[in-house]
């Protein structure tokens, strides 16, 4: 995905689109089955490696904690850069006392909870939850497999030749040197075993969405936890979360944490405004109990995302756009619940074409673009 010819950009794009992620789900993807990639492969674990969730709307939304196998030995044993870069953010650093802080002891008491890290109320989003024995525990913080999905049937994947496990294992930072045609293999049987890979911007930005906007309501309304309405992809993922190390120009042994371009910025611009507006109103159409905290949060971000697709779609002519935004109201107010229907799946659809296909000239877009960032990324 990355420093790529263009050739290569195009082949991975054109694979993106053609050849749709193996994620079985309410009709948003079909079924991996005509799959090129996915030929030589066992079919029976072609299913995405995340759950599908009652409470919340889209399967991509948790991790099953017994398909998780854990950043320790699994994945920093060769991914020593993105490790270092991870163990210097909130989503492992304040997994060690956040749950001893006064704060978490608030909600946890008002939700008559007695531990952040033993409840599924909290760790889904506070955590890496792992299953040993049919015991669920609160092992790590928020961790590679938290936004890149769980391991278990990628990981002795996603770094063979060809994406084949009985080939040999294709080295760290030597992405540059693979063949396009080998490379697009090896990422595509990765992703049909649960993988989301660097270039899935759609499918990392609902990962994102699914915990930085709560889908509980009781853990607002009754627990008193916020929603950052600052939440933003482009300032929230290029700063400490950012690990382009691989992708750098000295890897393997000069890797650098590669900053993203411009045209890479505007893309994650408009994934998140739209993965924003998709996962708002889907929140919002579950709602409970009207006019509590809960749902003017919702109808806050709702208005909010709307309108800023609604300036992504006056500076840039991305085609589509102007449809897909046309089936939502103009605003949502705090009287009733919209209803549902079937705008959605077109929005999400929408999305995740446009996370995948190449653009003109967005440049634009540039004043919309947030450039403060949160946290510093390691070099
Ligand atoms: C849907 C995901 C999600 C769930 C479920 C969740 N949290 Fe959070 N929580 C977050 C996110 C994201 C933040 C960071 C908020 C921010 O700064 O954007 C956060 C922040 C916090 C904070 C820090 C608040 C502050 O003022 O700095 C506490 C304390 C907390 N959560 C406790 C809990 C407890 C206790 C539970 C279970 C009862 C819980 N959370 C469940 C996502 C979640
Ligand atoms: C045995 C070594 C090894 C282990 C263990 C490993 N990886 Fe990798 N990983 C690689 C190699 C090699 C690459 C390709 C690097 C390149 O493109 O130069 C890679 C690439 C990746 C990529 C980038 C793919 C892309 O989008 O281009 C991600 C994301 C990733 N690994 C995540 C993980 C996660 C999460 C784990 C743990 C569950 C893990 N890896 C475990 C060797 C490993
Ligand atoms: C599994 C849930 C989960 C996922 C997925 C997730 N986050 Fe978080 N994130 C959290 C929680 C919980 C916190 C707050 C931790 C705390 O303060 O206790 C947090 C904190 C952060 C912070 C630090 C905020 C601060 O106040 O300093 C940033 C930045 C961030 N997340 C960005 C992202 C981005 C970007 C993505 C997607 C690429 C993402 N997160 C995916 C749960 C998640
Ligand atoms: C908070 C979510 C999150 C966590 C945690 C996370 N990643 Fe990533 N990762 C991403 C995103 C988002 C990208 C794509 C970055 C972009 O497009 O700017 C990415 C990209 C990558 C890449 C490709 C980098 C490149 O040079 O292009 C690799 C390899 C990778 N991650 C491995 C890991 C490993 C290993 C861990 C754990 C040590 C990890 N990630 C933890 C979200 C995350």
């Amino acid at each position: 995905m990355k420093s790529g010819s263009t050739r290569e950009w195009m082949i991975v794009i054109a694979a993106f689109l053609g050849v749709p992620i193996a994620l079985v789900t309410a009709g948003f993807f079909a079924p991996a089955e005509d799959s090129a990639e996915s030929g030589a492969m066992d079919t029976e674990t072609t299913m995405i490696a995340v759950a599908p969730s009652k409470t919340r709307g889209l399967d991509l939304e948790s991790l099953d904690p017994s398909r998780v196998v854990g950043p320790d030995e699994e994945c920093s044993t060769c991914h020593i850069k993105e490790t270092e870069s991870w163990e210097s953010s909130s989503h492992y650093l304040k997994f060690k006392d956040r749950h001893r802080s006064a704060e978490a002891k608030s909600i946890l008491k008002a939700m008559g909870l007695r531990s952040m890290k033993r409840s599924s109320e909290c760790y889904h989003c506070h955590s890496t939850p792992v299953e040993d024995e049919g015991k669920v525990r609160a092992q790590w913080g928020v961790s590679c497999e938290s936004c890149h999905g769980a391991g278990d049937q990628f990981v002795r994947v996603h770094n063979r030749v060809k994406g084949d496990p009985g080939n040999r294992s294709f080295r760290w930072g030597q992405g540059k040197k693979e063949d396009p045609q080998d490379r697009l293999m090896r990422l595509g049987a990765a992703r049909d075993r649960g993988m989301i890979n660097a270039g899935m911007l759609y499918e990392l930005g609902v990962r994102c969405f699914s915990c930085h906007v709560p889908g509980d309501e009781q853990l607002v309304n009754q627990g008193g936890h916020g929603i950052r309405n600052d939440f933003e992809l482009v300032s929230w993922s290029q700063g400490e979360v950012r690990h382009s190390f691989v992708s750098s120009e000295g890897a393997p042994s000069g890797a650098t944490n590669r900053p993203s371009t411009k045209e890479h910025r505007r893309r994650l611009y408009v994934v998140g405004v739209m993965v924003d507006l998709e996962m708002s109103f889907r929140r919002l159409l579950e709602v409970k109990e009207l006019n509590g905290k809960y749902h003017r949060l919702l109808v806050e971000r709702v208005n909010s995302a709307r309108k800023s697709a609604e300036a992504i779609l006056r500076s840039a002519s991305l085609p589509g756009l102007s449809d897909v935004l046309s089936c939502f109201p103009e605003s949502v107010t705090m009287t009733g619940l919209p209803s549902a229907d079937g705008r959605l799946s077109g929005l999400a659809d929408w999305t995740r074409k446009f996370s995948s296909s190449s653009h003109s000239d967005l440049s634009c877009l540039d004043p919309l673009i947030p450039t403060e960032v949160m946290g510093s990324a390691v070099q």
